[in-house]
Parts: C-alpha cells; structure tokens; sequence
C-alpha cells in the first residue's frame, strides 16, 4: 500500500467577505454567494508567496526528514523561470542534500503529476518516503468575472508506504488535449481565461477521465463512498458532481467547506477539497472509498481513487485548521485592492516567512 501518511493546508491571514466584493464591484451577492458558491477568499500580502504558503503546510506534518529522498513542488505561481522554487523549501524544511527537489508545472493538474510521480518513487525505492507540496496564488484582472474566484493556498503531503490515511489506487482515468480554456504568459501575472470555455472543458475531461477509468479499474463508479473535485470555484465542483451522481444521493457539501471561505487554490484545491471532508464529515470514513478529479486547463485531468486507512482521524488537524481560518483578518475592498494591485504590506506579521525588502529572492525568518 502506498499513499497519503500525512497532510495539512495554508493560507493567507487574510480575506475578503464576496458580499463586499459584490457591493463594491455592483453585483447581486446571491451571484457569489449561490451563483459561483463562494463566501470568502483569502487574500496574499505583498510578503507572503508560494514558498510562505508551503512552508506554513509543509512544517505541521515534517517530523523527521532523513528518509525523504523526493521533494516536489507543484505550483504556476512560480516565483523564479529557472531555480526552482523548491530549493528555497529545501532549505527552509531542513531536507537531506541527497532529497532531488524540483518544481513541477501543468496548471492546477500539477498536484496530482506530483502526487503520481511521488508514488511512483516510492514505490521504487522501498523505506523511502516523498514530499509533496501544492503551493498557488489565484490571480485574475481587477473588475473581471474571475475576480471573485481568486484565493491562495497551499497543500503539503507526506507520501509514504502503508500510508495512515489514504491507500492510493494507481489505477486512474486520464485526458488530455491542448486548449488555451486559460493561462498565464510571461507577460502578465494574473491569467487570462474564457470562463465558459474552460467550464466546458472541465466537465468534458471529467467525461472522458471517468470512460478512462472504467476501462481500467476493477473498482466502479457505484462502488466510490464520496467524491472530491478541483474546485476553482463550489458550483463548478456541484455541477461536475451532478454529471456523476445523477440521483443526488452522494452528497459533497463537506468537500467544499474550506474551499468556498479561501476561494480557488489550482494545485491545491483538490486536495484542499479532501482536507475539507477529512474535518467535517460526521460519520467515520475508515476503508471508504474517495473518488479525485483532479482537472487542469490546458488541459489534463485525471481520475483516481484511494481508500481510507483504518485509524486516519488520529492524524486529524481540525482544531488547529478551524482556528487558523478563524483567525485570519478580514480585509475591506479597498484593502485588498491595496494588498493585491497596489502590493502595499499593511500589517506586520510575525513567526511568518517573509521576503526581505534588500532582495527578494532572499528569504529569512521574522523576528
Ligand atoms: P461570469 O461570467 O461573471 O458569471 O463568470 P455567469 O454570468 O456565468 O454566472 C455565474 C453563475 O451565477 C451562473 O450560474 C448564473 O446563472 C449565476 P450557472 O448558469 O453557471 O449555473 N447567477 C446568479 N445566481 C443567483 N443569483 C444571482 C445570479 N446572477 C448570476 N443574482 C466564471 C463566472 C466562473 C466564468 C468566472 O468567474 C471565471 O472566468 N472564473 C475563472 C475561470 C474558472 O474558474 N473556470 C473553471 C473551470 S477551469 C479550471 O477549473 C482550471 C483553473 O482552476 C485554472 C488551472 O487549471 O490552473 C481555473
């Protein structure tokens, strides 16, 4: 058995009500509220970035380091075309000089190559045990229909044999086609994307990922407990998932419960997505079968599933996410304009990673 041992989030300090959004920018709240299911969005300081965000999910589940011998980061939020942002990580969290670290891009898609990738490995080198860190800021223009599906986070996963949360089945449905649904040339920071077309495509690499998937796995749709979505925003998860469950029997209300308060996170939000059951659902889901897709523009998709591992809610960070949500800082409009467009640091923070105004590439401890 080889899969998820351990895993934890991060996101800002951060975030916006999507009701003073829409009040700001003249739209119906019900339009984010029921329309695209979004309550709140965390939002980046000027100081925090990917590697912040994947050190602050990384350190709660690192306990000891010597036996990582795979550290992959997948994010296209990147903060440097060449050095990978992994080796800032590799630094930061103490990994062994003979762990290889990398960076690792394919739009949201990139969590779950790095997942397949980090199972693969560990499948091959016995005893040894792999990282896996999901780290993005969402970014669209200002004033835009993707403004209200921004956020940022990050997931980091220990991936391990005889796993003590989710056993991971390597058989999987996967579809890929080139489309330009949304991307992010050199040029600019924030994507560019036709939301209609990349709705679109979602749900038809959904389609094609599950005929994929049957033709392979002995396990059957009917046979999947529960079902966690890449979730840029909750109604596309909704209406991904009315495709599967046409009865609306399998409910998915606890998968997203992190997602709609810190908004699209790319690579992490699948993952962010199966945080979001692990705390909230009320019955235990010990041998439960979970059912992935994992979508990202561009596109690939993929279709997986896992069972969970007798035990797991032994692992459970619930009281630690719930208050690290709770305690994040609401922002008004105007503050978040100034954080995100003008990348003005309002607030101070301590015991945070933060990028040193002499040089930005550098980064050190606060305090
Ligand atoms: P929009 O065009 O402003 O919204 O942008 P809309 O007019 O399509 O309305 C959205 C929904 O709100 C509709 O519901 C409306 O009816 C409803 P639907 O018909 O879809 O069921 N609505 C209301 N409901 C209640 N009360 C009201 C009301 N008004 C309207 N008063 C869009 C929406 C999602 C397109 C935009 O936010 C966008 O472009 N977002 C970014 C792209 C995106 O997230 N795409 C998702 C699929 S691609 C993907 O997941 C990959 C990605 O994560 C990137 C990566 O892979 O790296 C994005």
């Amino acid at each position: 058995m080889i899969g998820i041992d351990n895993i934890a989030f991060a996101t800002s300090d951060y975030f916006i009500d999507m009701k003073d959004l829409a009040e700001s920018r003249g739209v119906s709240v019900d339009k984010y509220y029921i329309g695209i299911g979004q309550k709140q969005m965390s939002v980046i300081p000027p100081n925090e970035d990917i590697v912040t965000l994947g050190y602050s999910a990384a350190r709660q589940i690192l306990d000891k380091t010597d036996d990582i011998g795979l550290f992959i980061l997948a994010t296209e939020s990147s903060v440097d075309q060449s050095k990978s942002a992994a080796t800032f990580l590799l630094n930061f969290l103490k990994l062994p000089s003979n762990c290889v670290a990398y960076e690792i891009k394919q739009a949201c898609y990139g969590g779950t190559a790095a997942l397949f990738s980090a199972f693969d490995y560990v499948a091959m080198n016995p005893g040894k045990r792999a990282l896996v860190i999901a780290s993005d800021v969402a970014r669209y223009p200002i004033n835009t229909p993707g403004e209200a599906t921004q956020g940022c986070g990050a997931v980091a996963m220990i991936i391990s044999e005889n796993p003590r949360i989710l056993s991971i089945n390597r058989a999987t449905g996967v579809y890929s086609s080139d489309s330009l649904d949304f991307y992010r040339p050199n040029f600019t920071e924030e994507a560019i994307v036709d939301g209609a077309l990349s709705a679109r495509l979602y749900i038809k690499s959904l389609k094609n990922c599950l005929t994929d998937f049957t033709s392979k796995s002995n396990i059957k749709i009917e046979d999947i407990d529960y079902f966690c979505y890449h979730t840029p925003f909750v109604k596309m998860a909704t209406k991904a998932h009315s495709h599967i469950d046409t009865a609306g029997q399998r409910n998915i209300d606890k998968t997203l419960i992190y997602n709609s308060i810190i908004g699209n996170t790319y690579t992490a939000s699948l993952y962010l997505s199966f945080i979001s059951l692990l705390d909230n659902i009320e019955t235990d889901l010990s041998q439960k079968i979970i059912g992935f897709f994992s979508y990202g523009s561009g596109n690939v998709g993929q279709f997986f599933t896992g069972q969970i591992v007798d035990g797991y809610a032994n692992l459970s960070k619930k009281p630690y996410n719930i208050a690290t949500l709770k305690n994040r800082q609401k922002l008004s409009v105007k503050e978040y304009e100034m954080m995100i467009y003008e990348k003005i640091s309002l607030y101070t923070q301590k015991n945070k990673l933060v990028v040193r105004k002499s040089n930005p590439r550098s980064y050190d401890f606060a305090n």
